[in-house]
C-alpha cells in the first residue's frame, strides 16, 4: 500500500526522503512523489511508475532545502496517474500534504469547502488538503487537528505550510506510521525499513495521535487535543536485514534466510521436552480455562493458521476455528469471554481486515493474542499479548521467511497449551526432530537445479493444480497462492479428497499437477490421488520423503525429495520446495518477483 516519508533536519532533503521511498518500495505503488521546502516555496516532482523515475527526473536538481515529504501511490481513488500521484497542494502552492488510506467521507468534505479551488486530481486526498488550507490560521497543527476531527475513514497524513518552516506534522487513524528520532533530525515514515539507514530510535504513533516535528523537537497530542508523552523505542533489526545482500531478489534471500530465521524464533522457547515463552504474560488461569479458540488472519498467513488447526487439535482438547479477517469481521457470532481467546496472526501486523477482526472480538471482553513479526506495530500493540515470530524484515511482497516462523511460532503455542493443560504429554523426540528443521530446510534450499529444470519445462503453463491432504492441504494452497502472485499463472490448491468432485474434470496433459505426499497418516490417500491423475494423462511433481519406497515417487513424474522428519513437522519441509517452485517459474516467465503488479505489501485498506 502506499507509503509515507518526511524529515526535517540539517542534511538535505532531497537525497533522504529518495531513500526512504526505495525502502517503502516494497509495499506496492504506481507512482511516486516529493515535495522539499527550498527558499521560500516549495520544489515539488511526481511521476507515474517507479522511484528510479523519479529519480531520473530529479537528476541534476540542485535542490537545498532541508525539510520535505515524500510518497509512493498504490491507487485506490483514480487511476495511477502523475496528477494523481502525491503530495497535493493547496490552490497557493503553500500546502503540501501526503496520504495513506481511503476518506470516506471525501463526498460531504468537498460539500463544506467553502472556498472554490479548482481540483487537479481525482483523488480524495484533494479534498483533504483544500479543507486544511481552509482551516489554516497560522498554526498547521492545529488546522490538521481540526481537519481530522471531520475526516471518516482511514489514513496516515503528512503536512507542511511554507509559513513554518522546518515543521512536519503528521498524523495516523487506522494505516501506520512512526517517526524516527536522530541528532541529525527527525523522520516520518509508514514502515521501519524506511528508516534503518538513518536512526534505529522510534516513536510509534497511536491510533488519532498527531505529530508535530521540527529539526529538533517531537510532540505529539491526540485529535482531540490532549498531549502525550511518548517514549522511545530502540530497534534491533539493522539497514543490512532489509537490503539484498548480493540476491538478485529479496524473495530468493528471504528464501534463504529460513534455516536462520527458524533458530533465531526457537531460541529461548525450547528447553528440553518443555517449550517456553518467556515474554508471554498471558494469566496461565485463562489459558487453562479456555474452550474455543479462534485463528483470524489473512492471506499466507491464514495457511499458517490452517496449518495450525491442525496441530492444535491434535495437542489439545479445544474447539479450534479459522477464519480470513475479512469474513469474520462480517459474521454474527455469540463470544464467551471467560472461556474463548481470539489469535491474530500478521506479519506485517498491520492488515487491516485481521486488525479489524481483532478489535471486534476485544470490545466483547475476549482475550487476544497476537502472532506478528513486526516490532511496535498496531496488532502488536492493541492484543492483550504479543509473540513475535523474529523472522526480520520481510520485503519481497511474497510471504516466505514470515510465513515458515509463523508455522514454528503456532507451532511452539499448541505444544505449550497441550503441556498447560495436560492434555499432551512431554514429547521429546518431536522437540529434537524440531530442532533439526533449520538445517533440514537449509539443505533443502542450496540447490534449485530441479526447480529451474520444472521451470524451464513448464513456464508456458497458464494452469497448475496444488494436491495436499490435512496438514499438507493448506500447504498446497499456500503453493498455489505463491504461484499465482508472482508468476500471475491461475493455480489453485484443493484437498486431494475433493478432486472427484469437481477438479479432476481439469486433468489432463496440459495442466502440472503438484502433490504434497510426505510420509503421513494420509499417504496412502495421497497415491490414490496420483493414480487417478496420472490414469488420466496428467505430469505429477510429487513432493515426497528422501527415502519414499511405497510408491508415490515412482508414480509421479517427478520427486522433488524432502528430509525424514515427524508427521507433525511435514508443512515446514512441504513449503521451502512451493516457494523455490514459484521463485524460478516467476524469473523465467520475466515477473517482477518482489513486487509484482496490483500487489502490496501490507494491505491496510479494507
Ligand atoms: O501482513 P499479513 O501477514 O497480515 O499479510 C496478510 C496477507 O496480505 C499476506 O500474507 C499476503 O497474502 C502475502 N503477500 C502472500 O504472499
Amino acid at each position: 500500500m502506499c507509503g509515507i516519508a518526511g524529515y526535517t533536519g540539517e542534511a538535505r532533503a532531497l537525497p533522504v526522503i529518495l531513500e526512504s521511498l526505495y525502502r517503502l518500495e516494497y509495499r506496492g505503488y504506481d507512482s511516486a512523489g516529493i515535495a522539499v521546502e527550498e527558499e521560500g516555496e516549495f520544489f515539488l516532482k511526481k511521476v507515474k511508475g517507479k522511484i528510479s523515475r523519479l529519480e531520473d527526473a530529479l537528476m541534476e536538481t540542485m535542490v537545498h532545502g532541508t525539510s520535505g515529504i515524500g510518497h509512493t501511490r498504490w491507487a485506490t481513488h483514480g487511476e495511477p496517474s502523475k496528477a494523481n500521484a502525491h503530495p497535493h497542494f493547496s490552490e497557493d502552492k503553500s500546502l503540501m500534504l501526503v496520504h495513506n488510506g481511503i476518506i470516506e467521507n471525501h463526498e460531504q468534505l468537498r460539500q463544506k469547502l467553502t472556498t472554490n479551488p479548482e481540483f487537479k486530481s481525482q483523488t480524495d486526498t484533494e479534498v483533504l488538503v483544500h479543507r486544511l488550507a481552509e482551516n489554516y490560521e497560522g498554526d498547521l497543527t492545529e488546522a490538521l487537528r481540526l481537519t481530522l476531527q471531520e475526516v471518516e475513514g482511514s489514513y496516515a497524513v503528512a503536512a507542511m505550510h511554507l509559513n513554518e518552516p522546518g515543521k512536519l506534522v503528521a498524523a495516523r487513524s487506522g494505516s501506520p506510521l512512526i517517526i524516527g528520532c536522530s541528532g541529525d533530525g527527525n523522520y516520518i515514515a509508514s514502515d521501519l525499513p524506511a528508516l534503518l539507514d538513518f536512526t534505529r530510535e522510534v516513536i510509534f504513533l497511536d491510533e488519532d495521535e498527531i505529530a508535530t516535528l521540527t529539526p529538533d523537537e517531537i510532540t505529539v497530542q491526540t485529535i482531540q487535543g490532549e498531549k502525550r508523552k511518548k517514549s522511545i523505542n530502540s530497534i534491533s533489526w539493522d539497514a543490512v536485514q532489509a537490503q539484498k545482500g548480493g540476491y538478485k531478489h529479496f524473495m530468493l534471500k528471504e528464501i534463504a534466510e529460513q534455516p536462520q530465521v527458524l533458530r533465531q524464533a526457537m531460541q529461548g522457547r525450547v528447553d528440553g521436552s518443555r517449550v517456553v515463552f518467556p515474554n508471554l504474560e498471558l494469566d496461565e488461569e485463562v489459558l487453562k480455562n479456555l474452550k474455543k479458540l479462534t485463528l483470524i488472519a489473512c492471506g499466507t498467513s491464514h495457511h499458517a493458521c490452517m496449518v495450525a488447526r491442525y496441530w492444535l487439535e491434535e495437542m489439545t482438547d479445544l474447539h479450534v476455528e479459522v477464519d480470513i479477517g475479512s469474513e469474520y469481521r462480517y459474521r454474527s457470532l455469540n463470544y464467551d469471554a471467560g472461556t474463548e481467546m481470539l489469535i491474530a496472526v500478521s506479519q506485517s501486523g498491520e492488515t487491516a481486515d485481521t486488525l479489524a477482526a481483532m478489535r471486534k472480538v476485544s470490545a466483547q471482553g475476549v482475550p487476544v493474542l497476537t502472532i506478528c513479526n513486526v516490532l511496535g506495530s498496531t496488532m502488536a500493540r492493541e492484543a492483550d499479548d504479543v509473540i513475535y515470530t523474529h523472522a526480520g524484515p520481510e520485503i519481497g511482497v511474497a510471504s516466505t521467511k514470515s510465513f515458515t516462523t509463523q508455522l514454528l511460532v503456532l507451532f511452539l503455542f499448541s505444544y505449550f497449551l497441550g503441556r498447560l493443560r495436560g492434555s499432551y504429554g512431554e514429547q521429546p523426540d518431536l522437540l529434537e526432530k524440531l530442532i533439526e528443521l533449520p538445517d533440514q530446510v537449509d539443505s533443502l534450499i542450496r540447490d534449485r537445479s530441479l526447480y529451474k529444470k520444472i521451470a524451464r519445462e513448464q513456464f508456458k503453463k497458464e494452469d497448475f493444480l496444488f494436491l495436499g491432504r490435512h496438514l499438507n492441504y493448506p500447504i498446497a494452497m499456500e503453493g498455489a497462492l505463491k504461484l499465482k502472485e508472482i508468476s500471475y499463472i491461475h493455480a489453485e490448491g484443493y484437498p486431494a479428497g475433493e478432486m472427484k468432485h469437481g477438479p479432476i474434470a481439469l486433468i489432463d496433459e496440459e495442466i502440472p499437477v503438484v502433490v504434497l505426499g510426505p510420509t503421513s497418516r494420509v499417504y496412502s490417500k495421497m497415491l490414490s490421488n496420483v493414480e487417478e491423475v496420472k490414469a488420466r494423462g496428467g505430469i505429477v511433481f510429487g513432493v515426497s520423503m528422501v527415502d519414499d519406497r511405497s510408491g508415490l515417487a515412482e508414480v509421479c513424474d517427478y520427486q522433488i525429495a524432502i528430509p525424514q522428519t515427524a508427521e507433525l513437522l511435514t508443512p515446514f519441509l512441504t513449503t521451502p520446495p512451493m516457494q523455490i517452485l514459484s521463485y524460478e517459474l516467476a524469473v523465467r516467465r520475466g515477473c517482477d518477483v518482489d513486487q509484482p503488479r496490483n500487489l502490496a505489501k501490507s494491505v491496510t485498506v479494507e
